[in-house]
């Protein structure tokens, strides 16, 4: 199994790399990855490249059985690049972003592209005949701290191919845009504008004030052009090598379209700080992260920067108390991780990130930190047939898409509507009753109930696709703002809700963006503080109505028999306990096993076996019967703070190796 650290050989005089190796095979190590930001060493000058340092400290890691996984640096563009070549990309106000940090190059710059390539290419032919290194990942996090939207004239000229090619002719465009409004027709794609700053934005708030075609076409394109740049690189790597290739992905991170991002890798990899400078994560939030990066290849990740000290930029986050790392790790594992790599081997006295902490401090020498971590490696060799390989049994899938995303925040609604936060709502209800809930897209079959909530711009097919689903005996939930717009991020003319509306039986007579807090009763009792749809039931029955406003008794959550399925309605926002109980009642109708546990634990089933982890800074009894996979005996009920359980109901063998079984 993956197991080890970021390890930037370049920081560190060659006379130390053996010593770090050396503790890192003493804390169960196998694994760095390196390179990334290492540009201006591997190409201190335009086309005089040179690999010996980062090769030497690749085999002088090898002797000590520490493999590695190399990064291009193209994160970094050094100075003699900028110098020559125009890259760096252009904010909505049109002002130049500078060089000093990193992530400043434009996706659609040629330049950019053709020296990303180039670098991509050497490295691969040169590193293609060490077999110490073992997989590659393109780049570091795409989007990080830096827009992915970027308003050159290159990106414009780029925009413009790409609507050319989806649209055709100007004329479709107009129409289908409507462009008609404030007579914004385009007399050719020579003359398409990028959404940057204009007239209708207030200077000091963030309000999406173009065409809302236009808008969401450009993030959509904006996403393409990561995931072309991305692609240029990978095949420039698999012209000399066949290992597995990836990229960092940042969970919840929503500006790059992750799906197709992860279409041309091999694997997904992600990086992961719970508590950093900039808060502390749910736990729920966190294991949310962890699946979603598991749906978009349905398959297990890698989480290759896992946090393993306080960090943060100018200020730190709290330091993880002990059993904090173990139990981060272990929850990355339970969620669909097959590898685990902690960021950073050892902190560094300079440079920007000099408070981003690692397993080691400035100091280097051993402390809590790097004994917690060397006790969890020795666990997990045994655990090992437990984890790598292995797929959770998915009840629930939440549906996440980026057109969504994007949708909702050019359109908001409502000032305190956010999609994000709707999904996160269905997804901690479901994680308090311990149901494995899955976020992705595509294939529903698999579920017993689906959940996609504010749905809003709907893929026709995609609504047959679940017609389906429900018709063969699923369940479906969705909720307000579903299925009102076209894939052009045009409103539907029919009925509301839309595309849901023969689903739902149901039509929404009224709406409103709520001023006045509204109540609601029936199965459930909550304030709603965001949105209400006031619901006429076609063939649905009322499960809730409101009991205040003029729309008093009306229905605000209902129930439709579609084919051998149901179809959930819920016309307004929940508060936390009635959420909870709202999936309680749909699950245990879907006949999904829910499964009590105090709060602040979580379990998660595999066949055979489920691994309980306990968030709480204090102990906890949880009434569980089964054997200890960890020491051999039997499970006491008794959860240390922050303590993990892996407990088991046979002794099904599994075998595993490394990035193949991931
Ligand atoms: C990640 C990034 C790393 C490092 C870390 C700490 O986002 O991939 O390179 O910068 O954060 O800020």
């Amino acid at each position: 199994m993956i197991f080890g650290a970021c390890y930037y050989p370049e920081h560190w005089e060659k006379s130390e790399w053996r010593k770090h190796a050396k503790l890192m095979r003493e804390a169960g190590f196998n694994i760095i990855r390196a390179g990334d930001f290492a540009w201006g060493i591997m190409e201190p000058k335009e086309d005089e490249f040179d690999f010996f340092l980062l090769e030497e400290a690749v085999n002088t890691l090898a002797e000590e059985g520490i493999q590695t996984v190399l990064c291009t640096p193209t994160a970094a563009p050094p100075k003699w690049l900028v110098n020559k070549y125009d890259i760096l990309q252009r904010d909505r106000y049109g002002r130049r972003e500078n060089w000093g940090s990193r992530r400043e190059g434009c996706a659609n710059s040629k330049d950019y592209q053709r020296r990303s390539v180039l670098i991509a290419e050497k490295m691969a032919e040169h590193f293609s005949r060490n077999q110490n290194v073992i997989a590659w990942q393109v780049d570091n996090e795409f989007g990080c701290h830096i827009s992915t939207r970027c308003y050159c004239e290159n990106c414009r000229k780029e925009f413009s191919k790409w609507l050319e090619k989806k649209y055709g002719t100007i004329e479709n465009l107009n129409k289908t845009w409507g462009t008609v409004f404030w007579s914004l027709q385009y007399d050719s794609f020579d003359d398409i504008i990028l959404p940057v700053y204009n007239s209708c934005e207030p200077e000091h708030e963030q309000l999406w004030s173009h065409n809302p075609s236009l808008d969401l076409e450009y993030r959509r394109f904006a996403s393409d052009s990561w995931v072309k740049y991305q692609k240029l690189q990978a095949d420039a790597i698999r012209k000399y090598t066949d290992k597995p290739i990836t990229h960092n992905f940042m969970g919840h991170f929503s500006d790059i379209d992750y799906y197709n991002l992860a279409k041309d890798l091999d694997f997904v990899s992600w990086d992961n700080y719970p508590d950093n400078q900039w808060g502390s994560s749910e736990y729920a939030y966190v294991s949310m992260a962890h699946e979603t990066m598991r749906g978009l290849k349905n398959k297990n990740f890698i989480v290759v920067e896992e946090q393993s000290g306080p960090c943060g930029w100018d200020i730190m986050g709290a330091t993880p108390e002990p059993g904090q790392l173990r139990l981060w790790t272990y929850q990355a594992l339970a969620h669909g991780g097959g590898g685990i790599m902690y960021f950073r081997f050892k902190a560094l006295p300079y440079g920007m990130e000099q408070y981003w902490y690692g397993i080691l401090d400035h100091d280097g020498i051993p402390r809590r930190r790097y004994y917690e971590i060397q006790k969890t490696a020795g666990e997990l060799k045994q655990l090992e047939p437990y984890i790598v390989g292995r797929k959770n049994q998915y009840d629930a899938l939440i549906v996440k898409t980026y057109d969504n995303v994007w949708a909702h925040e050019i359109k908001r609604h409502a000032g305190e509507f956010n999609y994000a936060g709707l999904l996160y709502s269905y997804y901690k209800a479901n994680a308090r009753l311990n149901i494995n809930t899955a976020v992705s897209i595509g294939s529903y079959e698999d579920y017993k109930v689906v959940y996609m909530p504010g749905y809003n711009v709907v893929d026709l097919k995609e609504i047959e696709k679940i017609a389906e689903y429900v018709k063969n005996g699923g369940t479906l939930v969705t909720t307000f703002r579903s299925g009102t717009r076209d894939g052009y991020n045009n409103i539907f003319t029919s009925t509301l809700p839309c595309a849901f509306a023969e689903l739902a039986g149901i039509e929404v007579e009224e709406f409103s963006a709520i001023r006045k807090t509204a109540y609601i009763a029936g199965i459930v009792e909550s304030k709603a503080n965001i949105w209400c749809d006031v619901i006429k039931p076609v063939t649905a029955e009322v499960l809730c109505t409101y009991t205040n406003h003029y729309f008093k008794d009306k229905a605000a959550v209902t129930v439709n028999s579609y084919g051998r399925g149901k179809v959930y309605y819920i016309g307004c926002d929940l508060e936390e306990p009635a959420m909870e109980k709202l999936v309680d009642y749909i699950s245990s109708r879907a006949g999904i096993e829910r499964t009590a546990a105090p709060a602040g634990v979580e379990f998660i089933k595999r066949e055979g076996f489920g691994i309980l982890l306990n968030y709480n800074d204090y102990a906890v009894h949880i009434p569980m019967k089964g054997k200890s996979l960890l020491n051999g005996g039997d499970f006491t009920g008794n959860l240390e703070r922050y303590g993990v359980e892996f407990i088991s109901w046979d002794n099904e063998e599994n075998t595993c190796n490394m990035i193949q079984n991931i």
